[in-house]
């Protein structure tokens, strides 16, 4: 394209001048227009949309934090520690800049898990959002890398035996385990080594990465256009100029909208910085408090409160509950033949899958098996936009029952989470069990379940009702 800058005249404004020069070689006003000004986004957004908004802003607290604190932190295992309470005591705000940055690892995921509650409620993930949605799902694990990683810097009691407890964990994996976990530690046992290459990835491997992440999912997001609580799709019926009808440009209808929540979301993070850093032990663990010790195991090892749900299932996996997991996995292949209409090959496939798997499960430990469901656990989001097979997108319009399904989902992950904090217990591990089951029969059983009951008739526009 021929290079092309406006005339503008001789006595316009020199700010005009100075961005009619800058556009003619970088395009500001036309990315400004494309994602802000005329960027139309639904008209009957309600508060759930307002923690993308926040999810960035809180990202930008912790990298702006993180920059500070790495300037007088000591990724040392013999002086990290301590420069930790140097921060704290003596360097000018150090507090303020810590309890930021500690605060805001907690405040991150209650913020992204409730925009996830959002995508799940309005059918967010579903055709032709399953972009926006699988890139969220590598921020979210880009997000538990990096918490998890960041958390072994204090060098407290909880950072190191939480490390050491995860790093083993990849020890059970059959095989390549004991020398997978020695490769991810640089040592034997959690050390210096470990220390060094957690700082490297936390500060900069896996910011860089969701970074990428989030600018690819708001650009996803950005060429379909946002879904909205009616999950009518607005672009469908346009006006004469090809703007939607149902669309308001998001700057400045919801940028106003998101500063009252900014201000909403500042006022109760400040609360906790100010007030109760700690939160009871839940956002800082009272044992981290006390200096890494190789030698003394803390009796009590929980990970933050934002992993427990995923420990839970890890922790439910004993080797009494595998032949439960055998009878689930066989009753799902026989699930899958009778009432799917996948080919004969899937079918098969299927068949050999569950049986390669339930014949694994009498050979290997069964740890093995509560770090692979683990992981599935959270992975198994991604499947979620080929796994709903409803009619309608957005709750509103399923059928009634289908809330209580999303309620129940709701309340097993949370006595997950709780029991992960938990020291185990003999009815903690019998309900972890049950609610492992339920967690897991959520995703799988949504083809059926999603599609079943009666809908309700969805609008032709979004309903709006000013106010
Ligand atoms: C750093 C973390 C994240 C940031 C900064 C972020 C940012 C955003 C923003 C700004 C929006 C548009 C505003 C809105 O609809 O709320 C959005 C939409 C969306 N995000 Fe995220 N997001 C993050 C994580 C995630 C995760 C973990 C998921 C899911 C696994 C996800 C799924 C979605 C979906 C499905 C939409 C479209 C919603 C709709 O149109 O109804 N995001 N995100």
């Amino acid at each position: 394209m021929a290079f092309h800058e406006k005339q503008l005249p001789a006595d316009a404004p020199i700010a005009d001048k100075a961005l009619n020069w800058i556009d003619a070689r970088f395009p500001v006003t036309s990315t400004w227009k494309a994602h802000l000004s005329e960027y139309y986004a639904p008209k009957n957004f309600n508060f759930w949309y307002a923690f993308g908004s926040l999810a960035l802003l809180v990202l930008v607290i912790q990298i702006v934090t993180g920059i500070f604190l790495v300037m007088h932190y000591k990724p040392d295992a013999a002086l990290a520690f301590a420069s930790v309470e140097y921060i704290m005591r003596d360097v000018p705000w150090g507090w303020l800049v810590r309890y930021m940055h500690s605060t805001g690892a907690s405040a991150f995921f209650i913020v992204v898990y409730l925009h996830m509650v959002r995508g799940l409620l309005y059918g967010s993930y579903r055709k032709p959002r399953e972009l926006v949605w699988l890139f969220g799902v590598g921020i979210f694990l880009c997000l538990m890398g990096e918490a998890f990683m960041g958390y072994l810097l204090p060098w407290g009691q909880m950072s190191y035996w939480g490390a050491q407890v995860i790093v083993n964990l990849f020890g059970a994996i059959p095989f390549i385990g004991p020398d997978l976990s020695l490769w991810i530690r640089g040592d034997y046992v959690v050390s210096d080594a470990t220390l060094n290459r957690f700082f490297s990835f936390h500060v900069i491997a896996i910011p860089l990465v969701l970074i990428g992440l989030v600018v690819a999912h708001i650009i996803a997001l950005h060429e379909v256009g946002s879904n909205n609580p009616d999950g009518v799709e607005i672009k469908e019926k346009l006006d004469a100029k090809g703007v939607p009808l149902d669309g308001v440009p998001f700057h400045p209808y919801y940028s106003v909208h998101d500063v009252m929540a900014v201000a909403v979301f500042l006022i109760v993070f400040s609360a906790v910085v100010f007030f109760g850093p700690e939160m009871g032990g839940y956002f800082l663990e009272y044992n981290n408090f006390v200096p890494a010790d190789s030698l003394k195991t803390p009796p009590h090892i929980a990970p933050v409160w934002y992993f427990t749900p995923y420990y839970s299932i890890l922790r439910a996996v004993t080797s009494d509950f595998i032949v439960y997991l055998q009878v689930g996995v066989a009753a799902f292949v026989a699930l899958l033949w009778l009432k799917s209409s996948l080919n004969s090959m899937l079918k098969i496939a299927a068949l050999v899958i569950g049986l390669a798997i339930i014949g694994a499960m009498f050979v290997f430990d069964a740890k093995f098996f509560g770090v692979v469901l683990m992981g599935v656990s959270v992975v198994i989001l991604a499947g979620l936009p080929w796994l709903d097979h409803s009619k309608v997108k957005s709750i509103r319009y399923r059928p009634s029952w289908h809330k209580y399904i999303y309620i129940l989902f709701a309340i097993t992950f949370v006595v997950l989470g709780y029991l992960g904090v938990q020291p185990p217990s003999a009815i903690g591990g019998l309900v972890s069990k049950v609610c492992t089951f339920i967690y897991f029969g959520f995703f799988l059983l949504m083809p059926w379940w999603s599609a079943a009951g009666t809908f309700k008739p969805v609008p032709d526009r979004v309903v709006y009702h000013p106010h």
